[in-house]
C-alpha cells in the first residue's frame, strides 16, 4: 500500500519544495493551499483549501474524504503580520492565529482518526516561537501563534502517547522565502527552501521512531 503524506501550505516557499521532494521519495503527496502556480508538478495532488475559512474543518473533511489513510501530516502553512504591537488590528491577530494555530487544531482533529501507529505529525513552527530565543519587534502576533504551536505539540504528544503516532515540532530559523523577505527585507537567510525541505522530509519519514513530543530548533542563526 502506498504511503500518503499531506502537506498543508504547499504552493510556494518551503511547502512547494516539500511536495516535490516527498513525491520524489515515492509518496502519494497531497498539497493544500489557496492557489497553485502553473509550474506546479503534475504528480502532486493539489487541493484548494483556505485556512481562513470559518468552515475550515468541514471544508477539510470534504477535501480528504477520498483519502482513506494518512501516514504523514506536515503543518507547514504560515501567515505573518509584521507590525508594531500597538498597530496590530484584530484582523492581523486573527489571521495569524487562524492560519498558524486554529486551523492546525481542526485539521489535526480530522486527520488523527485516519492515522495508524508509525504515523508522524510534524508542526512547522519558528525559532521566534521557541522559548528563550532572541525576539524581534513587530512579530508579536506571528511569534506568539508559533509559540502556541510549540505548546500544542507537547499537549497532543501527551494525549496521543498510546496511539503510536509521533508528534513533533520543528522551529525553523531563517529560510529565503517570500515570508522571510516580508519580515526582514534585505536579510540574506542561510538556507534556501530546497535545503530545509530536504531536512524536513528526512525528519518526517525517518525520525518518528526516535522523537515524540519534541520541540527542535532548526536554526544556525537567530531569527
Ligand atoms: N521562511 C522562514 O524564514 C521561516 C522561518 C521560520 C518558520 N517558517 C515557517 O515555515 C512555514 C513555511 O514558510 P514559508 O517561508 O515557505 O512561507 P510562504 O512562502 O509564505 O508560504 C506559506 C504557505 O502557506 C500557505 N498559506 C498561507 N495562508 C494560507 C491560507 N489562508 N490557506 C491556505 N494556505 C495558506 C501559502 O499558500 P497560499 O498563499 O497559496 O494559500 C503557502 O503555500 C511557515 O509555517 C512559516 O511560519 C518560515
Amino acid at each position: 500500500m502506498s504511503k500518503n503524506v499531506l502537506v498543508i501550505g504547499a504552493s510556494k516557499g518551503i511547502g512547494k519544495e516539500l511536495v516535490s521532494q516527498f513525491t520524489k521519495q515515492g509518496l502519494e503527496t497531497y498539497g493544500f493551499a489557496r492557489s497553485f502556480g502553473n509550474d506546479s508538478e503534475d504528480t502532486v495532488h493539489h487541493i484548494h483549501l483556505d485556512l481562513l475559512s470559518p468552515t475550515i474543518k468541514t471544508d477539510f473533511e470534504q477535501a480528504i474524504s477520498g483519502i482513506n489513510h494518512i501516514d504523514y501530516l506536515v503543518h507547514n502553512a504560515g501567515f505573518i503580520a509584521v507590525k508594531p504591537f500597538l498597530e496590530l488590528s484584530r484582523e492581523d491577530i486573527h489571521k495569524c492565529y487562524q492560519v498558524n494555530v486554529l486551523s492546525v487544531m481542526e485539521i489535526t482533529q480530522v486527520c488523527i482518526p485516519k492515522m495508524k501507529p508509525g504515523g508522524h505529525i510534524v508542526m512547522i513552527s519558528s525559532i521566534g516561537g521557541f522559548q528563550g530565543s532572541l525576539k524581534f519587534p513587530g512579530l508579536s502576533a506571528y511569534s506568539t501563534s508559533k509559540a502556541a504551536l510549540v505548546s500544542l505539540t507537547e499537549l497532543l504528544a501527551e494525549e496521543f502517547k498510546q496511539s503510536g503516532i509521533a508528534i513533533n515540532c520543528l522551529c525553523l530559523g531563517a529560510v529565503q522565502t517570500e515570508m522571510m523577505e516580508e519580515a526582514f527585507p534585505g536579510y540574506l537567510a542561510p538556507h534556501r527552501p530546497a535545503e530545509i525541505a530536504e531536512f524536513i522530509v528526512d525528519f518526517t519519514l525517518n525520525n518518528g521512531t526516535y522523537f515524540h513530543g519534541k520541540i527542535i530548533p532548526v536554526s544556525v542563526s537567530n531569527p
